[in-house]
């Protein structure tokens, strides 16, 4: 079995927590170290967030830390894995990154897409290889439309929608959109990054938004314009909600596709409704850590998720969010 390279967490929050419970069964990489500046994370076996519960972790081995100085000074490891709050991601990424460790960072990229520029300017001078965690990009089921979108299976898609919907998170700096970005970086950039992971940058976009509890766009819908001809889209995300809801619909010519329990379904415009099973597990936090740790390992490009695409998706929130504000479309500046 090949030696497996070692990865250093920071950020034992919630996602902390989803991200450590993926360790125990990965094929090219074990974790060794935790490091969070409350040590009262270190107590809690497993998180619940609005993804449901994470799952406990096999931290046997792990060293535990409260300050990154005192990580590096004390282990060795390959791999630093960022499961901080948004504002710290570029600080941490690119700190890191000069350190001598590759880096896999939760979403978003970061808080600005000029500070994202920067992290990719600094994996670029260190050589070292950097990873934004968006997670749909590794979902089982996501990945299934990505194939049928890409093999024209069911011919050109003619709409998208996509749906993600909750209620106010609970930590503090959440709720600062200087910190978070509010609904719209935060949560509904899931989606803003699918849509063009799928289909590249659209060239306008038009964001119906408002400001309800945080002063950052709590509950949005945006209409995203690609060239004519190309697929109407459309994407709602909320921080405003009760229940929490999400959906993706797509309509291609010969079928439309959305999601179910058991996988995804497909209903044929001539035939039977079909649904594909998709396993939810392996999960897509299972997944993104499998994926950058073999391209570590194997010294291969990081494709499914690079660097420059992710800060793009940052770029069109961050035109989502003047749209809301002006009540104007937008260009989105590639
Ligand atoms: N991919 C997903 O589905 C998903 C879901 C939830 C959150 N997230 C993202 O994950 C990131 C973390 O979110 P969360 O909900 O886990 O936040 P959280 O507040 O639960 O956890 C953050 C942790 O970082 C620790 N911390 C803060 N500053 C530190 C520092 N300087 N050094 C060491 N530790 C420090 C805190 O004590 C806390 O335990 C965010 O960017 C969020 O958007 C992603």
């Amino acid at each position: 079995m090949a030696k497996k390279i070692k990865c250093a967490l920071i950020g034992f929050g919630g996602m902390g927590h989803f991200h450590s419970a993926q360790y125990a069964k990965q094929k090219y990489v074990e974790l060794v170290a935790i490091c969070d500046s409350d040590p009262a994370s270190f107590k809690e076996k497993e998180a619940e967030i609005n993804l449901g519960k994470s799952g406990e972790s096999d931290l046997g081995n792990v060293k535990f830390f409260t300050s990154y100085e005192e990580m590096v000074s004390s282990v060795e490891f390959d791999m630093l894995d960022i499961c901080l709050p948004c504002p710290l991601h570029a600080e941490y990424a690119i700190r890191a990154m000069k350190d001598g460790y590759h880096v896999l960072c939760e979403k978003p990229m970061a808080r600005t897409s000029a500070d994202a520029a920067k992290m990719i300017e600094t994996s670029a001078k260190t050589g070292k290889k950097l990873m934004i965690a968006q997670c749909l990009r590794f979902a089982n089921n996501f990945r299934k439309i990505k194939e049928m979108y890409d093999s024209g299976k069911y011919g050109k898609l003619l709409r998208l929608d996509m749906r993600r919907n909750g209620g106010l998170p609970k930590k503090v700096w959440y709720r600062d959109p200087a910190q978070s970005g509010g609904a719209l970086l935060d949560l509904h950039l899931h989606d803003t990054d699918f849509i063009q992971y799928l289909l590249g940058a659209p060239e306008k976009v038009m964001t119906f938004g408002i400001e309800r509890t945080t002063g950052g766009i709590d509950d949005l819908m945006s209409n995203y314009v690609y060239a004519s001809g190309g697929p109407k889209v459309s994407s709602e995300g909320s921080w405003c909600r009760g229940a929490w809801y999400s959906s993706t619909v797509a309509v291609f010519e010969k079928a439309t596709v959305d999601f179910c329990d058991e996988g995804v379904r497909v209903c044929p415009v001539d035939g039977k409704e079909k649904i594909i099973k998709v396993p939810a597990s392996p999960n897509p936090y299972f997944n993104e850590i499998a994926y950058f740790s073999e391209c570590i390992v194997k010294n291969k490009d990081v494709e499914v998720c690079t660097p420059e695409s992710t800060r793009l998706s940052i770029v069109i929130a961050e035109a989502e969010e003047k749209s809301a504000r002006t009540g104007k479309m937008v260009t989105v500046k590639k």
